[in-house]
């Protein structure tokens, strides 16, 4: 076999800002994931459900941590079912030899209006140990050597005083590190904070507070965060996971959903003006995913990682629309205006001049200069007729304030609806979401050439390919390659495109396959991940006329790239052997996997070589393409295939 490349007829261009990343809160992504806090529950309002759900709605079952019980040493039982309830998850009462006290929400005396909640202690005997102890998100990842900042508040009536002792216990009861705090006779709510330096290590540890005389306490808003988190950034991100997202060298980031922009019903929707401020003033949102989110990674903090890494800004704004899985309220038309302010409140505070309002705000929290974003998506998954009135307003109030931003339509779950298209007055670019099932991408290699081209562009904001892969595999990975070769050969249409869902904490997986998995002290990325680097790497320029000869099991030499082939059906056995790369008569790649009978070959069953093998020879010579730098004079493909029928 042989391919021909013709370098001087130059065809689709190849964005360069193809390649993207999408942050959702799911599967604890952020909370208990890339938002370095180690405390659970911080603020005690991850009890209760917002008004207006329901507990019918299995998604909405509350997700609570395994019980913990310091006397049996540690974290006793990991397999609990996740529909354990307790009025303050993620807390425990701890007592040793003679302690006792009791424990109980309570909405007395609320810290602020963001945070309600707080944990009522009633101490009877401090005994050797009577205390609360937090989990973290399934265990605390404490490092020997490490410093940590603890914070938390603490309400008394002025006559309780006494020593507060906050320690860092390893899962089977040893100090890591301590500190003591003397409470003073001051009615009301007093803030106490410390570093703690660790002294041993452990993956599962928890931290405990306990209180050395009897009385009445409340508690609220404890905090508890390393100090080294990615760039040194307070209120910042867990390295490892950060680390990863920077090696994608994402062109955006797509923030913060997804679902979780919609909300499992219009009162409980994600708003970014709760997520800004001073951490203990932001309310919390209810995550269709089930678990409070704390909006301690918020528009500030996504900002500043976009700017930290080189990403633009890519935000996911509401237009009065709850998740159609869910409730699918469309708030009326009549009540949209205060959801198109949000949406130029939002590009004003990370983008407008200081003198603006909220400009002047972001300068307050501490950001003078603007942030990168450039692009606002209207909605997440909303298509048809009514959302494509409101996507007019929006589109005309943001492009008539902001020219520059680039906006961008939702389409649904699935391709871009041309019929939503056709009701909307100017669309820049669509967003379709994929998620598809091993070997689509190989059979569906011309799904862009299909599309019209009237000017759009199509963002493919989420994809996977998360059918018949188990949790990912490597045909998961090879489908997911050959997907975004056929959005480079559609340079003309397909401008982006981000894989979803980014994170998953493995112990709340809300999907089946996800890019990077982590617990509270280790993570790992799947192949698609290092593939998706690969791609974005050595990211072709521009499409460049192929010819492919293949040299078939009768050594016919045939076309494929040329519609020479015809109609044939092939074997299901049909294997790729030996791909080999030859560049000034020296062999400089010899590829591995398609030494070894190709598995992906042989699940599909009969299939038509017209379609199937274009898309396996070309995403097998883009590839390598990819793995060389583009530069190559030949390659060989020797094909072992039975022809069953066909000419
Ligand atoms: O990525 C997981 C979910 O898939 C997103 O929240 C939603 O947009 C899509 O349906």
């Amino acid at each position: 076999a042989s391919l021909t490349i013709n370098a001087s007829t130059l065809g689709n261009p190849v964005s360069a800002t193809l390649h993207g990343a999408f942050f959702e809160e799911i599967s604890h992504a952020g909370d208990g994931g890339l938002y370095a806090e180690l405390i659970q529950n911080r603020g005690f309002e991850d009890a209760t459900i917002p008004q207006g759900n329901t507990l019918e709605d299995g998604f909405l079952i509350p997700k609570r941590t395994p019980h913990f019980d310091m006397r049996n040493g540690g974290v006793s039982d990991w397999k609990l079912p996740w529909n354990v309830t307790s009025d303050y998850p993620g807390w425990y009462p701890v007592t040793g030899k003679n302690g006792g006290l009791t424990l109980s929400l309570s909405i007395n005396h609320p810290l602020n209006t963001a945070t309600p909640h707080n944990l009522k202690i009633t101490i009877s005997k401090p005994g050797m140990l009577a205390g609360v102890a937090n989990t973290g998100y399934w265990g605390m990842n404490i490092i020997r050597g490490d410093t940590y900042l603890l914070s938390f508040y603490l309400w008394t009536d002025g006559s309780y005083g006494g020593e507060v002792k906050a320690a860092l216990y390893s899962k089977d009861s040893a100090i890591l590190g301590s500190h003591s705090f003397l409470t003073g006779r001051k009615a009301g709510w007093v803030k106490y904070s410390c570093t703690i330096t660790a002294k041993k290590m452990d993956s599962h540890a928890h931290l405990v507070l306990s209180f050395s005389k009897k009385g009445t306490i409340y508690l609220d808003f404890v905090s508890l965060f390393p100090r080294n988190t990615y760039k040194n950034r307070p209120n910042g991100l867990r390295k490892d996971l950060a680390q990863y997202i920077a090696n994608l060298h994402p062109a955006f980031i797509r923030w913060p959903g997804g679902c979780y922009v919609e909300g499992m019903n219009i009162q409980s929707a994600f708003d970014w003006k709760n997520t800004i401020g001073p951490i203990e003033k932001r309310p919390e949102t209810y995550s269709p995913w089930g678990y409070w989110s704390t909006n301690g990674f918020g528009f500030d903090e996504y900002l500043r990682f976009c700017e930290d890494i080189g990403a633009k800004g890519l935000f996911v704004a509401n237009v009065g629309v709850s998740c159609e899985m869910r409730s699918g309220t469309f708030i009326p038309d009549d009540s949209l205006q205060s959801y198109i302010q949000n949406a130029l409140d939002a590009i004003e505070y990370a983008t407008g001049s200081i003198t603006s309002k909220w400009g002047n705000l972001r300068a307050h929290n501490g950001h003078p200069k603007p942030y990168p974003l450039e692009y606002i998506e209207l909605g997440n998954e909303q298509s048809g007729p009514r959302y494509a009135r409101r996507y007019n307003w929006f589109y005309n109030a943001i492009h008539t304030k902001y020219p520059n931003i680039h906006i961008i339509a939702s389409m649904g779950l699935g391709d871009v609806n041309h019929y939503t298209l056709d009701s909307m007055q100017h669309v820049q670019i669509a967003d379709e979401h994929a998620y598809k099932a091993a070997f689509w991408a190989m059979s569906n290699y011309n799904h862009f050439d299909k599309y019209r081209r009237d000017g759009y562009k199509v963002y493919v904001g989420e994809y996977a390919t998360n059918g018949g892969v188990g949790r990912g595999n490597m045909n998961a990975t090879l489908s997911d390659a050959v997907y975004i070769l056929s959005m480079e050969h559609n340079g003309d249409l397909v401008s982006m495109s981000s894989y979803a869902p980014l994170l998953a904490n493995v112990h709340d997986e809300d999907w089946p396959v996800n890019l990077i998995n982590f617990d509270a002290s280790k993570s790992y990325a799947r192949i698609s991940y290092y593939m998706i680097q690969m791609m974005a790497k050595s990211r072709a320029d521009v499409n460049l006329k192929s010819k492919l000869l293949l040299q078939q099991d009768a050594l016919k030499k045939r076309s494929i790239f040329d519609g020479g082939v015809g109609f044939a059906t092939w074997d299901t056995q049909a294997e790729y052997k030996d791909l080999e790369v030859i560049q000034d008569g020296k062999t400089v790649y010899r590829s591995d996997f398609l030494n070894r009978p190709n598995e992906w070959a042989k699940v599909r069953g009969t299939w038509d070589i017209q379609d199937s093998a274009l898309a396996e020879t070309a995403s097998g010579a883009q590839t390598l393409a990819y793995l060389k730098g583009r530069s190559f004079d030949t390659y060989t493909l020797n094909v072992k295939a039975r022809k069953l029928s066909g000419t």
